[in-house]
């Protein structure tokens, strides 16, 4: 294995899980997020209402070619890379193992913070349409399912195994 690749739902525990696992297997974290912002020089947000959500999923893909190239690495995923089958093939071909973390979405509205999320801000039910629109893809394309029931740190050792 080369690296892991962690997918799913947005505020489904991504970035939590990707950042303690890389720390713990000595895997330096991406976030494709913050490597867009960067590249940018603005928020997620202001990229979707600048540049519109097509050249946002351009730059994911961009991203995505650039980080595989590196050794022993995390990526923390969007929600939305698995909208684009390409995205996965590349992870997989350069050897990334692909993790899907699900997430109930009753749990996720909780603690979720609409105001980041572009798709979701000006209409928090669009959560349960693109759940259902993707649930199928994060099954699809995932060599692990995780399920975070809200006790993920308790079966830590456990989920660690199996993404080893
Ligand atoms: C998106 C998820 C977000 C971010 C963008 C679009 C999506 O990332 O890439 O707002 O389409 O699901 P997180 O899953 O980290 O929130």
């Amino acid at each position: 294995m080369k690296g892991l690749a962690f997918i799913g739902m947005m505020g489904s525990g991504k970035t939590t899980i990707s950042q303690k696992v890389a720390k713990d297997l000595a895997l330096t974290y991406y976030s494709i997020d913050q490597e867009i912002e960067k590249d940018h020089k603005m928020t997620v947000s202001s990229i979707f209402s600048k540049h519109g959500e097509n050249h946002f999923r351009e730059s994911e893909t961009n991203t995505i070619k650039q980080l595989v190239a590196k050794p022993n690495i995390v990526i923390d995923c969007g929600g939305g890379v698995v909208l684009n089958k390409e995205n996965i093939q590349i992870m997989k071909d350069n050897g990334f193992k692909v993790v899907f973390l699900n997430r109930e979405i009753s749990d996720i509205i909780g603690d979720i913070d609409f105001e980041t999320r572009p798709l979701l801000k000006d209409n928090h039910d669009k959560i349960y349409n693109i759940y259902n629109e993707r649930l199928h893809l994060y099954m699809e394309h995932a060599d692990v399912i995780i399920n975070n029931t809200g006790c993920l740190m308790t079966q830590y050792a456990r989920i660690l195994n199996e993404i080893k």
